[in-house]
């Protein structure tokens, strides 16, 4: 291997650590920062997200609620909950764990949530704000990632960067943020014709599709930093990302592992925003 590891664990604790001065902070002036977790139904990998986004705010001294609903909770209930918890002034971010039960219209309970507590960063007001450069919250996998790219030392000013997915969530703020460091970005996706063709010329990929193997050696520039989003598990049922870990690292100059990269990141980056949310609120 040649590739350079980033290390998102190591990553994730010191800015867990920044997070807990901020909120000791708060919490000495009497505004402790709070965080509203809902979970409706029984997903067995949702509720393992939740559980560690509880764990997390513990360990940072966030007070966490933590909702959870049965599957058959009614839309109207939902986003009547979500009305209290916009009203609630204890109460500094708002996440409504994804996916929910199919009789529940996800974009619906994302707009019912205030953008003042959106630390998702899904709310469409949310993503109006980055796509014009003004304060919002940043979706908490692209804005990891930009910091695990800041950990490389690279300058992205005038570099050419891939992003492979073209989702709400990840996919299109990545690219936005890249654009907003002065990359030349280009998005690739499904009908995307040879994907290679543009990551070959790509100084930082960002793999973020969700299947296996879809950036390999052949398709990548010698000395690139590459950062892999997949969550997905191989014929072994062992965890793995959308980059060929063993190859692209023969080539790449920096690398994200899965697991241990984006993930524990992505946690980070959504304490992150409850502070900023809090510290909004108190000022
Ligand atoms: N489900 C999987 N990832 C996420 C996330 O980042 N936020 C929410 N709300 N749901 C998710």
């Amino acid at each position: 291997m040649t590739a350079q590891l980033i290390d998102g664990n190591a990553l994730a604790k010191k800015i867990r650590a920044e997070v807990a001065e901020r909120a000791a902070a708060l919490t000495a002036r009497g505004k402790q920062p709070g965080l509203a977790v809902i979970l409706v139904g029984d997903d067995p990998a949702s509720q393992v997200y939740v559980k560690h986004k509880v764990n997390d705010c513990e360990t940072s001294g966030v007070r966490s609620v933590l909702d959870k609903y049965e599957a058959t909770l009614s839309e109207a209930a939902l986003l009547a909950r979500i009305e209290e918890l916009n009203n609630d002034p204890t109460i500094h971010g708002i996440l409504v764990q994804m996916p929910l039960p199919r009789h529940i219209d996800p974009q619906k309970v994302i707009e019912t949530i205030s953008p003042l507590k959106d630390v998702d960063g899904f709310h469409v007001q949310s993503a109006g704000a980055l796509m014009v450069g003004r304060a919002g919250f940043l979706p908490c996998t692209p804005y990891g990632c930009m910091k695990l790219i800041e950990t490389t030392g690279l300058s992205l000013k005038g570099k050419n960067a891939v992003v492979i997915g073209r989702s709400n969530t990840v996919g299109k703020p990545m690219a936005m943020l890249l654009l907003q460091a002065n990359a030349t970005v280009t998005i690739c996706h499904s009908n995307t014709a040879d994907i290679g063709q543009y990551t070959r010329q790509a100084d930082v990929v960002v793999a973020a599709v969700g299947r296996r193997n879809v950036l390999r050696a052949d398709m990548v520039k010698p000395g690139a930093v590459v950062i892999d989003v997949g969550m997905n598990r191989n014929d072994e049922g062992k965890l793995c990302g959308d980059v060929d870990f063993a190859g692209v690292s023969e080539v790449a100059g920096w690398i994200t592992p899965v697991p241990g990269g984006v993930g524990p990141m992505t946690r980070a980056m959504l304490l992150v925003n409850t502070i900023e949310a809090a510290e909004r609120a108190a000022s």
